[in-house]
């Protein structure tokens, strides 16, 4: 499997209604030997993004519900429907708590979804191992939106990570995302044993997105 390359479109104003959806025919452009592109768009536009790019997407949140009686809710099975292949979960912009986590994760194994499930600590990263989800991605939440990467603040809570996660739940797959914007922090946080990055404003936001993410990418 290429390492991945998801990209968090938060609700950026940049990266938001008919913004958002010319970003995805840029993103759709990006051909990649090295990495597997996956986007996570606005909420509101998963079923527009789905209709025009084959990329994998991601929800940004979801709920542990069914279908059913459930306002405003985003089901891991409507999800199914629609065609999203999974969702981020516990985005430090978007806690949840540890059972609501392990409900969500055990509803999308139910329905084939993928779970990117967001730690800011490895006591929490620990917890979520024991969930299982397929992936766990390291953010230290005041290293978000700046321009220092978490591979160059925190190489050795990556690399304890790594190892902490493959210790507990060999098959979950470690990310790590916060301040990344150079080639370089990409590439470090491979050497750390990571299988990839989550990546928002240094692409969602930058003056030319398509190039961006070709540099990064390199
Ligand atoms: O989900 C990715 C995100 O939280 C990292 O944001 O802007 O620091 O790359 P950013």
């Amino acid at each position: 499997m290429k390492p991945l390359f998801i990209l968090n479109f938060k609700l950026y104003p940049e990266a938001a209604g008919t913004k958002a959806l010319r970003l995805i025919d840029i993103f759709s452009k990006v051909k990649s030997q090295r990495y597997e592109l996956i986007l996570a768009p606005p909420t509101s536009l998963l079923g527009q993004a789905r209709q025009r790019t084959g990329l994998p997407l991601l929800a940004q949140h979801s709920d542990p519900v069914l279908l059913g009686a459930y306002t405003g809710h985003i089901s891991p099975q409507e999800l199914k429907l629609l065609g999203i292949e999974g969702t981020l979960l516990n985005h430090s912009e978007r806690r949840i708590p540890l059972a609501q986590i392990a409900k969500t994760i055990a509803l999308c194994q139910k329905h084939r979804r993928m779970t990117v499930v967001c730690a800011s600590t490895l006591a929490e990263i620990k917890k979520i191992a024991r969930l299982h989800p397929d992936a766990i991605a390291y953010e230290p939440p005041a290293l978000i939106g700046g321009s220092v990467s978490v591979t160059s603040a925190k190489p050795e809570i990556i690399a304890d990570a790594v190892r902490l996660v493959h210790r507990i739940s060999p098959l979950t797959t470690v990310l790590c995302g916060a301040g990344v914007h150079t080639r370089e922090d990409v590439k470090a946080a491979l050497s750390l044993g990571t299988r990839g990055v989550l990546i928002g404003h240094a692409v969602l936001r930058a003056r030319k997105p398509g190039e961006k993410i070709r540099e990064l990418m390199g």
